[in-house]
């Protein structure tokens, strides 16, 4: 069968996953998409450092703009990191080169989602992103494509797995907020800056992307109202607890008479609600619309394998020809949003 050449920059978390899972389904993701998948190129910073992957068949790249502009692979997979730098970068670069992407990156696509999309458009090659939201939960193509035949009302859910680990982890085991948020790194969920988790921007980035998706918009982080979870004290919980509450980070975005409202803030919810039972890495996507009524999706929002399943989905697409317009309608029809004023919500 063809062969798929990818190239992968970002050996982390993340990469060696995508590495680890890729090797592991070889045979069933051939029978899939009728080629065969094979990682070509690599790039990191540190070329000596022990990973989880064996990386040994693939040549190394110290600079990823020049992995991604490779005439030795087919297909980038930024793995990277960051809005900027290196990772924009190389992304730019592959799709100027035509060649497909495939990122986890949210930061990144919340900055420059509709230019990535407009520069994917002239090349005509797929910018795939199912990682970016959720982890493992294939949100983006549910809402993409599985909804089509749908008018979004809201969607809403727990967006950041490191948040609601270490919001379960104070509750069920009363342990400190930093105690958490090491752990929460030590098992490798939380971003290289964790302030991006908790200071809520990892789940406005998120939103962002959710909002595009479901509402046909253009991305807009700018518009989004951010409240992280710092200031959760023990304290704090054990009060809603008392009062048979929980709280939980949510990131909502709904149609109002103002236009399409975005926010993002630690929200009591009653411990008896569906979203309330969601713990530890667990991430859940509500979505209420017209046909469907209510959805919710709920799995492992962060961590290497469960993000590395989203991405090999974007990977096997692409192998099999799919490509889809990034948020769902070509850049031009993507409407933009106006910023709609804040009003707190209880209760989810
Ligand atoms: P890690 O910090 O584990 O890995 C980052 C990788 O990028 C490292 O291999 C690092 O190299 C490499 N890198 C950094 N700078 C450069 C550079 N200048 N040139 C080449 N390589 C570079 O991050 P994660 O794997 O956790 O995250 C990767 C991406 O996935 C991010 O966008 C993150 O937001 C996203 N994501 C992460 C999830 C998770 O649960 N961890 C879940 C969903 C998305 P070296 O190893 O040599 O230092
Ligand atoms: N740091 C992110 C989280 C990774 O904890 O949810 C998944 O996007």
């Amino acid at each position: 069968s063809e062969i798929l050449r990818v190239g992968i920059a970002g050996l982390g978390t993340v990469g060696a996953a995508v590495a680890r899972l890729l090797h592991r389904q070889a045979e069933a993701l051939t029978a899939r998409t009728g080629r065969r998948i094979v990682v070509t190129g690599v790039s990191a910073r540190y070329q000596a450092k022990k990973r989880d992957a064996d990386f040994s068949g693939a040549e190394f790249f110290a600079d990823p703009v020049k992995l991604a502009a490779s005439e030795s692979i087919d297909l980038f997979v930024e793995l990277i990191g960051g809005s900027e730098g290196p990772a924009r970068a190389s992304v730019e670069t592959a799709l100027a080169h035509g060649k497909s992407v495939v990122t986890a990156n949210k930061a990144l696509l919340a900055a420059h989602g509709l230019h990535l999309t407009q520069l994917a458009e002239e090349k005509r090659v797929a910018l795939s992103f199912e990682a970016s939201v959720a982890g493992g939960i294939p949100i983006v193509k549910t809402l993409r494509e599985g909804l089509a035949g749908n008018s979004i009302e809201r969607v809403y859910g727990i967006l950041n797995g490191t948040c609601n680990y270490i919001l379960s982890r104070m509750e069920r085991e009363q342990l400190s907020f930093e105690e958490c948020l090491t752990e929460a790194q030590r098992l490798g969920y939380a971003e290289a800056d964790p302030t991006f988790d908790i200071g809520g921007f990892d789940t406005a980035h998120k939103l962002a992307i959710l909002t595009s998706l479901a509402f046909g918009a253009r991305i807009s982080p700018e518009s989004i109202d951010i409240e992280g979870i710092e200031r959760v004290s023990l304290a704090d919980i054990e009060a809603a607890d008392e009062l048979g509450f929980r709280i939980k980070l949510l990131g909502v975005a709904q149609r109002t008479a103002d236009g399409i409202e975005q926010r993002v803030h630690p929200t009591m919810v009653s411990k008896n609600s569906a979203i309330a039972q969601v713990m530890g890495v667990l991430n859940a996507v509500t979505i209420d619309a017209d046909a469907i009524h209510e959805l919710t999706l709920v799995g492992p929002g962060a961590g290497g394998d469960a993000t590395a399943s989203a991405v090999v989905a974007d990977i096997a697409d692409i192998a099999k020809g799919v490509r889809s317009a990034p948020f769902g309608l070509p850049s031009g029809q993507l409407t933009e949003l106006k910023r709609t004023p804040m009003r707190r919500h209880e209760g989810g």
